[in-house]
């Protein structure tokens, strides 16, 4: 119901966001992942459909239902993250980068399951750097607004507003790692140009809607 009261301060815009892990498979049934759940980005997603916006989500690997009223696309790794994004982001006005993408992928995984063969042979997993999706949209001579998040384990002020300035954008959100992936409430800390500003401990769903009157506000 507060849906149907909230002022639709995104009406006409187009928001494109990504949420969830990413996988990155080492062989056909086995692969590398993280503790993200994706509530954070599906509730922006929810959140700026409900501000009146059309709302694209690339999403890597959740348990979640579809948002309501959302378009999702579903993605596995990086890679296929980052081609999603970039072939529909020209698109859109907004985007939120919420995913925790992997830095890495396998570099030699195998084709075949990686069977064990002696007590002593474990296999050797070589890596390769996957495409930065938010530094790429950043980099783009049409960028939308971009707003990137961040989760730390240690200093957040220093490293949230340095991640903001590296990732050349106007908005970053910041939170810890450990008090966010899987749990249903989370704290935020926002960093603009201007500094930083808190979003006091709540629900998932009710950070969503203040990030969207923040983000709604500044573009
Ligand atoms: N991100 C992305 N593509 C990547 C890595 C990160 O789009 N390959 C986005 C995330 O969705 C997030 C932001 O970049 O919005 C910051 O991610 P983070 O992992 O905190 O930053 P990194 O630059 O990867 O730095 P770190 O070494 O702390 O992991
Ligand atoms: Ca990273």
């Amino acid at each position: 119901l507060e849906a149907v009261f909230q002022a639709k301060r995104l009406a006409g815009k187009r928001v494109l966001v990504t949420a969830g892990p990413t996988f990155e498979p080492i062989d056909p049934v086995r692969g590398i992942t993280n503790l993200s759940s994706g509530k954070m980005g599906y509730a922006i997603a929810q959140a700026a459909w409900e501000a009146g916006a059309h709302v694209t989500l690339v999403s890597g690997p959740t348990a979640l239902d579809q948002p309501y009223g959302v378009q999702r696309q579903a993605v596995q790794t990086a890679q296929q993250m980052h081609d999603a994004v970039m072939a529909q982001v020209a698109s859109h006005d907004i985007f939120i980068a919420v995913a925790a993408v992997a830095d890495w992928r396998v570099a030699n995984a195998s084709d075949q399951k990686i069977k064990k063969t002696t007590d002593s042979d474990t296999p050797q997993l070589q890596f390769a750097q996957n495409p930065d999706i938010l530094a790429s949209v950043a980099a783009l001579p049409q960028a939308p607004y971009c707003v990137g998040f961040a989760a730390e384990s240690e200093n957040l002020l220093e490293y949230g507003a340095a991640k903001r300035l590296k990732k050349n954008i106007p908005l970053l959100v910041g939170n810890i790692g450990h008090n966010t992936f899987g749990k249903d409430e989370n704290e935020l800390v926002l960093f603009d140009a201007n500094g930083h500003q808190a979003l006091a401990k709540a629900d998932k769903q009710t950070l969503a809607r203040q990030l969207v009157d923040e983000i709604a506000a500044r573009v």
